[in-house]
């Protein structure tokens, strides 16, 4: 049955693929002739296929995503897991959907035109304000780069999967246990690659993907106020027809770019 359900949701990622193919001319690559949307052409002779937008590279023969390995001689190897601040981009098959940087307000993290950004700082006790650049920066250990006492942290919600952060919490496991029961810190359950994906692991795989859900933001009105909630591939969540599947890539930025505290 599960895998049964995968299926359908990699079908669905073809048909979008399928339709933005239709209306596209082929190009060449030396002799070969293919979709631009499909496949990226290097030195006129070798295709590499794109994978949710973002093209792979030629090394040793093959082809390779470097959102998770290098190339180095002709060898691929795995990327080295996160260690500094990082910022998020979501990167989905359709063109309205590439590289969207991910933003956190309201305790949920979101991506498109109508997401928020938010951010607050508080003066008192001599917190300099103006030293926040107020982007979405996310730490490797699980919290969000900002400096409000206690700490915040980002983590997916065990009851429905949806990629949240939390307000300020003091830092230690009893705090958390009581607000996020029944799971361990969030960065125990994904692997961040520098500068590559930010990848969830459930009990059965590593998944590559995630899934960008439509909501209608409470008080806005019909039609407007939308933007993309960030869900793990949950077998649960792959039941839904309404969401965009992407891959989530960190790019390592000063821990300053984030805010003092994300509301
Ligand atoms: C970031 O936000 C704070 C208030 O939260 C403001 O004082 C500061 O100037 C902002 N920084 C930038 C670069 O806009
Ligand atoms: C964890 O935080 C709680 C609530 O702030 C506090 O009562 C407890 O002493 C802390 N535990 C440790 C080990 O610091
Ligand atoms: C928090 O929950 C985890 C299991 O999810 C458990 O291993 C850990 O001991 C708990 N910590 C506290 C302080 O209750």
């Amino acid at each position: 049955m599960a895998i049964k359900r995968a299926f359908a949701v990699l079908a669905l990622a073809s048909s979008f693929f399928v339709s933005s193919v239709l209306a596209e001319e082929q190009e060449k690559c030396g002799q070969a002739s293919y979709y631009p949307s499909e496949y990226a052409c290097y030195d006129d002779k070798t295709l590499c296929p794109i994978q949710f937008s973002l093209p792979t590279k030629p090394c040793g023969g093959g082809c390779y995503s470097p959102e998770q390995y290098s190339c180095q001689d002709g060898t691929i190897t795995d990327l080295a897991e996160a260690t500094s601040p990082f910022s998020l981009t979501f990167s989905g098959v359709r063109k309205t959907f590439r590289n969207l940087n991910v933003k956190a307000c309201g305790r949920y993290l979101a991506v498109g035109a109508n997401a928020r950004e938010c951010h607050a700082c508080t003066a008192a006790g001599g917190t300099n304000c103006g030293s926040y650049q107020n982007s979405t920066v996310l730490l490797p250990d699980g919290k969000m780069a900002s400096d409000v006492p206690g700490h915040q942290f980002w983590y997916i919600n065990p009851t429905d999967g949806i990629l949240r952060y939390t307000e300020a919490l003091a830092g230690n496991s009893s705090v958390w246990n009581a607000t996020i029961p029944g799971k361990e810190f969030a960065a125990q359950n994904v692997k961040v690659y520098e500068n590559g994906l930010f990848a969830w692991t459930r009990e059965d795989a590593t998944t590559h993907w995630w899934m960008a859900c439509l909501v209608t933001l409470p008080g806005g009105a019909v039609g407007t106020g939308r933007s993309w909630r960030i869900y793990a591939p949950t077998y649960q969540n792959m039941e839904r027809g309404d969401c965009e599947l992407g891959r989530l890539v960190s790019k390592v930025v000063d821990r300053k770019a984030g805010a003092y505290k994300y509301p």
